[in-house]
């Protein structure tokens, strides 16, 4: 998968597929430690200890349409060619929380992509779901909610094509507010 964003879209489907019902996404750039840092937590069923530990290989799945689950492991080996990790921590009944990380500067790190795509099919796609997005760059971040939005935009539903495309905009000025 090229850009980090990809990888957001299709690690959230763990989430979903887990049953949560609040999904946090956080990109954090920490250009002063050289880092960029990826958190997503959502509150799903979550995995046991051997589970959790076995979800890194490519080789565990608890898919039935295949026997190889890579989600996890197309992102490990993206953040070890660029000099980080990837941590996940899970707790049975509470939820999931992957931190995922890779130096800044590493010419091997994939792009960020297209957040604002990958927000706009997440909350298009996922009704029933809240999520909550936060991009920080050094000292500026922002902060985008859907449920904010869903209050805002009174019955209107967020999968309206529209609607959809005002949010993939909207997170397009948000990110341009970070940029120096
Ligand atoms: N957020 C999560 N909550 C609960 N279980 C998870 C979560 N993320 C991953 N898992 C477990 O780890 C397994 C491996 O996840 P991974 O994303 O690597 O592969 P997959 O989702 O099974 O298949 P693929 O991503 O290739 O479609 C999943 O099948 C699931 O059992
Ligand atoms: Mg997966």
């Amino acid at each position: 998968m090229r850009d980090i964003s990809l990888h957001v879209l299709d690690l959230v489907q763990n989430s979903l597929a887990a049953g949560a019902t609040h999904v946090y996404i956080c990109i954090e750039e920490d250009l002063a430690n050289n880092l960029l840092c990826l958190t997503i937590c959502d509150d799903g069923c979550g995995m046991s200890e051997e589970q959790c530990r076995s979800a890194l290989d490519p080789f565990y799945t608890t898919r039935t349409t295949r026997h190889v689950g890579l989600g996890l492991s197309l992102l490990q080996a993206a953040t070890e060619r660029a000099g980080g990790q990837l941590r996940l921590r899970s707790q049975l009944g509470k939820g999931t929380t992957l931190i995922a990380t890779f130096e800044y500067d590493n010419l091997d790190r994939a792009p960020l992509g297209d957040m604002s795509l990958t927000l706009m099919s997440l909350i298009a796609l996922s009704e029933q779901c809240q999520f909550t997005y936060k991009h920080c760059r050094g000292e500026q971040e922002f902060t985008l909610s859907s449920e904010e939005l869903r209050r805002e935009l009174v019955g209107v539903p967020l999968d309206h094509p529209q609607v959809a495309a005002w949010i993939r905009d909207y997170v397009r000025e948000l990110e341009k507010t970070l940029e120096v």
